[in-house]
């Protein structure tokens, strides 16, 4: 049987892990030599490639925001060219600097999709953990690919209202599936083990549901409004913006509540110091998003702040679905080897 280690991280009390459901086949030991071994010594690189992935995934809604905030949809009129026969983009009186933000924001998803593609090898390759784990190292690269099959879809239907709102909410997961991968990254494939009190488990996992209509109501209402993207009808979505602005902002009170709650009771009861630290990051970027929020809507939206308040939603899921993943702890369990196996054949009666 493989030998279980656990992470020194604060959380409290583990229990043994289930070697047999978890552990890799004796077949996985690194290779000494060739592409194995390579790919073994280019795993030392995973955690900066799983941190470059999450500031990349986060950064494409900033400049995705910043080709709709400044009315660069059409930019470049065609897909994957920029323009028909040439792929980056030229200088010309009629589309001016618009070219450049939405090539701006085309070369970037190209740096993210190459980061998409190192991820999934990297972490794919690793048969020492386990198939979900290895599954989930394919989502960014899934999700690079929907997303410029998207961005070429809406170019080429001319910003269809409900696909150019799909493109955020598509965003969005991609930066909580992200979060994720990298928090499973540096913990164990063992049994979740809760280390804080059932109730705070429930908070914290309501908190991440609670994200959800947050920032959908969100999309709403900038699909109502004047940066839709939508230079013609100035709106994607026919609904009031003013009563969606309302919706959008009792869901954040909502989830604020829940927030403050969930604070309140993991002080009480003295959860661990990262489960606290997640917490108090989370109400800060909460506090800061919703003041923007404000000031946005009674200042008429002024883009540099609408740009903002896209990077604070992107930090705002982050952190919401950190929250639960810092409530328990995963053991590490080592991969089974030809060694261990032979010896627990010789011990077992
Ligand atoms: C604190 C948590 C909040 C989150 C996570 C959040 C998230 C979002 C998201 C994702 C969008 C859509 C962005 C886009 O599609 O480009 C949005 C838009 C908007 N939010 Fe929030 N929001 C929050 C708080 C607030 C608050 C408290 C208000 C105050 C009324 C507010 C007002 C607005 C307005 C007016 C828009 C439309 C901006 C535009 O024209 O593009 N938000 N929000």
């Amino acid at each position: 049987m493989g030998p279980v280690s656990t992470k020194p991280t604060d959380a409290a009390p583990t229990t043994p892990a289930t070697p047999s459901a978890v552990a890799a086949p004796a077949a996985a030991a690194a290779p000494a030599r060739g592409p194995g071994a390579l790919l073994a010594r280019a795993r030392r690189w995973t955690h900066p490639v799983l941190v470059a992935n999450l500031v990349a995934q986060i950064g494409i809604i900033v400049t995705g925001g910043a080709v709709r905030l400044t009315g660069s949809g059409l930019g470049c009129s065609t897909w994957p060219e920029c323009e028909p026969g040439q792929f980056t983009a030229a200088f010309h009186s009629e589309t001016s600097y618009h070219q450049y933000v939405e090539f701006g924001n085309r070369t970037l998803t190209g740096v993210l999709g190459v980061i998409a593609v190192v991820v999934a090898v990297l972490v794919w390759s690793d048969r020492s953990r386990t198939r979900p784990y290895r599954l989930l190292g394919l989502a960014p690269l899934a999700g690079v690919v929907a997303q410029a099959v998207l961005g070429g879809v809406v170019v080429r239907m001319h910003l269809n209202p409900g696909l150019v709102s799909l493109h955020f909410v598509i965003s969005g997961v991609l930066v909580a599936t992200s979060l994720l991968l990298l928090h499973r990254s540096g913990e164990g494939d063992g049994p979740p083990v809760p280390v804080v009190t059932p109730r705070l488990r429930a908070l914290g996992t309501t908190l991440s549901v609670l994200t959800v209509p947050v920032v959908v109501l969100g999309v709403i209402v900038t699909g109502a409004g004047p940066h839709s993207g939508d230079d013609e009808i100035a709106y994607r979505i026919a609904v009031d913006p003013a009563l969606m602005t309302k919706f959008h902002a009792a869901s954040v009170w909502l989830f604020l509540a829940v927030l403050v709650a969930t604070l309140v009771v993991a002080v009480r009861t003295a959860a661990p110091g990262t489960v606290r630290r997640s917490l108090w990051l989370l109400l800060g970027i909460t506090l800061l998003q919703g003041a923007i929020g404000y000031v946005q809507y009674f200042t008429g939206l002024p883009w540099v702040l609408v740009g903002l308040h896209m990077l604070g939603a992107a930090l705002l899921v982050a952190g919401a679905v950190r929250v639960p993943l810092t409530m328990r702890t995963r053991a590490v369990v080592e991969p089974v080897t030809a060694h261990d196996s032979a010896r627990d054949r010789a011990t077992s009666p």
